[in-house]
């Protein structure tokens, strides 16, 4: 009875789902047996025609006594005794375990792999071999929660706990923090990408990124941030209005004026850099007029100090002295290797490249626009009322024109309307054969 367990991913999900599935169906048959029981005799025994009909006392019954302490007695044994069992399967081969840090923090989960790679809000491990997640936090309780793999463990401030999963099928599974641990506590999650043994080798030694990010240049640094984290979509570097603020002077601009009637102003107690800091992370805190809140994900958690300084010394360079950068038409190189794609990848190529992903996501999560995820042959209300089928038609004129129809729920006039230019009838078969793959 009762079974909706999610996927079973590692090698201790079926145990733990038998035992599971046993603790269940002894309390539904108790629960039911008690609360028949009760309802029968109330129904039984109930005061009728105004007359009271006295039951028989009974008293004492050493036979009854015996059985509902017996049996109650040996059922927690046997749940005890799987219980531990289990608990040592999990726990096994725990020294050719790879091993992984885990640092639970306000609000992101934080992996470390023995050869110093770093990751945040993602980890990756080997398909078939023991995992061994080393657990700790750096301020208030949280709870990492692997459901997939069947496995919970609190991280402790000051304390190192562990866990130990097997995973035996390759795939994406949802991490969690399973215990309140304030505001965004809801929002830390963290991604788990099983993969083949050969794959994970190449990924754990792929160190390219960070040697890139370290030999950069502040601002070289911001500039790549700003395309990598889909800033591009919203912010301009030429002045032109888009869903945020441009970049373009933003550095020099004293006393812009917010939504809540206020100005900015900078002096020793407030920088510039506060400012850029302060919007990067926490957008909603000052919000410039005429521009709406709550479109801009909060950074908090996901940049760090390096890539924060880069990002606003990129900012910084936006003083109007660099030419407006022109797009470059693309190259006859360019040209054969659009060509060459197929339609999926032509078609995540430009959801890439032309930064669809700062406004649409690919996991069903709402950021500017809708998300990807199932866009495909869905049906909904538009903002007037009507209905829409997302099919190539609708896809192709969203698109193209992307005020001609608004979802309900979202806003017009956020998304660039140049795309008709850009994005040519390969391009828009292209990203509707990407869609399709993102059911
Ligand atoms: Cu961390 Cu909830």
């Amino acid at each position: 009875m009762f079974r909706y367990l999610p996927e079973q991913a590692s090698k201790i999900a079926p145990s733990v789902d038998w035992l599971h599935n046993w603790i269940t169906d002894l309390s539904v048959l108790f629960t039911v047996a008690i609360c028949g029981a009760m309802v029968y005799f109330a129904i039984r025994y109930r005061k009728r025609d105004g007359v009271d009909h006295e039951t028989p006392r009974i008293e004492g019954s050493n036979f009854l006594e015996v059985v509902w302490t017996v049996v109650p007695t040996l059922i927690s044994i046997w749940v005890a005794y799987y219980g531990i069992v289990i608990y040592q399967d999990m726990r096994e081969g725990e020294n050719e375990a790879l091993v992984i840090n885990a640092v639970g923090k306000q609000w992101i989960w934080e992996f470390q792999y023995e050869n110093g790679k770093q990751t945040v809000g993602e980890f990756v491990v080997p398909v078939n071999r023991p995992v061994k997640v080393v657990l700790t936090a750096t301020d208030v309780l949280h709870s990492f929660f692997v459901p997939a793999m069947r496995i919970k463990k609190d991280a402790v401030p000051g304390h190192y706990t562990s866990v130990m999963f097997t995973p035996v099928k390759t795939g994406t599974y949802h991490t969690f923090c399973t215990e309140y641990c304030g505001t965004n506590h809801s929002g830390m999650l963290a991604k788990l990408n099983v993969v083949s043994e050969a794959e994970y080798e190449r990924w754990v030694n792929d160190r390219s990124d960070d040697l890139a990010k370290l030999s950069m240049t502040p601002a070289k640094l911001g500039a790549k941030l700003y395309s990598d984290k889909g800033c591009v979509a919203c912010h301009s570097l030429n002045g032109t209005r888009l869903v945020g603020p441009s970049f373009l002077k933003l550095y020099q601009q004293d006393g812009r004026k917010l939504a809540d009637g206020s100005e900015v102003k900078f002096d020793e107690k407030f920088s510039v850099e506060e400012y850029i800091r302060e919007s990067i992370l926490h957008p909603a805190a000052k919000v410039v007029e005429s521009y709406p809140n709550g479109l801009m994900p909060a950074f908090d958690g996901q940049l760090s100090d390096g890539e924060l300084k880069g990002l606003i010394a990129f900012i910084k360079e936006q003083d109007g002295s660099a030419p407006a950068q022109e797009e470059e038409p693309a190259s006859e190189d360019m040209t054969a290797k659009l060509a060459a794609m197929s339609l999926e990848e032509l078609g995540q190529f430009h959801y890439e490249s032309k930064a669809c992903n700062g406004c649409h996501s690919l996991d069903g999560s709402q950021i500017v626009g809708p998300s990807f995820k199932g866009l495909y042959g869905k049906k909904g209300e538009l903002a007037d009322g009507t209905e829409y089928v997302a099919d190539d038609a609708y896809i192709q004129e969203s698109i193209w024109d992307p005020n001609a129809k608004i979802v309900k729920g979202f806003q017009p006039n956020l998304m660039l309307q140049t795309y008709k230019d850009q994005l040519k009838e390969r391009d828009i078969q292209g990203i509707i054969a990407y869609m399709k793959t993102l059911q």
